[in-house]
């Protein structure tokens, strides 16, 4: 017998889901913070005020300090913009996950991946705003220490398998730079990078935040 289970969504499931989103969205702040430090901007700006502070204070200690101070301020910043992607998922399909996702007749779907009663995994799939014509997978995502178990992929596979028995063709995902687990995955189902651009923010621009479209063509065939 399988260790999980995969369900469809249930309100009572609603402050779990949007906890495993958020959790897995927030674990990748890091990687963004080294992002940002290996921008020559960045490098340049840090050295600089290294070299104006050692030159105000004539001590390495000081000019040390008032750079952990910078570097603080810039994890405080990422954080913070972090924390609006995260209330972005938040508002929107997130927001009334019933009705994003689990109205009779239309083609959308939210599952749950459950151990021990407990909820481990998410994912869904609803028509993409910004390609009409194709689905879009959504919200995948699983707690750490169920990971490389397969779950994921089982469960984007059952996403995958309910829209091909609806006779969609072509099914998208969006995904950043920085999600790399994600990108094996994604390749492991058989679906192809098709595009890359950077995310059109102020901040994204600064970093050069690249978001990659990933693409999937449903094999209908034997589908019913
Ligand atoms: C991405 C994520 C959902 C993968 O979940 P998972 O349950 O560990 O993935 P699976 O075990 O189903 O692995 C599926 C495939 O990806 C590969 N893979 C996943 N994570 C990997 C890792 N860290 N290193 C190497 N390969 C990995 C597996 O080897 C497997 O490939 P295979 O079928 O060829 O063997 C999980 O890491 C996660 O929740 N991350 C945080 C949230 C996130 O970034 N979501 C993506 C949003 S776009």
């Amino acid at each position: 017998m399988s260790w999980f289970r995969i369900r469809e969504y249930r309100d009572s499931d609603y402050p779990v889901v949007r906890e495993v989103y958020s959790t897995g969205f927030r674990e990748h702040v890091g990687a963004i913070f080294i992002l940002s430090l290996q921008q020559r901007w960045a490098q340049a700006l840090l050295f600089g005020l290294f070299l104006l502070l050692f030159f105000l204070f004539e001590s390495v200690l000081v000019s040390l300090l008032g750079l952990s101070g910078v570097l603080l301020v810039g994890w405080m910043i990422v954080h913070h913009l972090f924390n609006q992607g995260v209330q972005l998922g938040l508002r929107e399909d997130l927001k009334d996950i019933h009705a994003s996702y689990m109205l009779p007749g239309r083609i959308s779907r939210f599952w749950v991946a459950e151990s021990e009663g407990h909820v481990v995994g998410t994912v869904g799939i609803l028509p993409c705003v910004g390609e009409p014509g194709a689905w879009e997978l959504k919200r995948i995502s699983v707690r750490k220490e169920f990971r490389g178990r397969g779950l994921a992929k089982r469960l984007c596979q059952t996403a995958l398998q309910f829209v091909a028995n609806q006779k969609v063709e072509r099914v998208v995902l969006f995904t950043s730079m920085v999600q790399s687990d994600a990108h094996r995955l994604y390749h492991s189902l058989g679906f192809r990078k098709e595009e890359e651009f950077v995310w059109p923010s102020l901040p994204a621009k600064l970093i050069h935040f690249l978001v990659f479209k990933y693409a999937y063509t449903v094999n209908t065939v034997g589908s019913h």
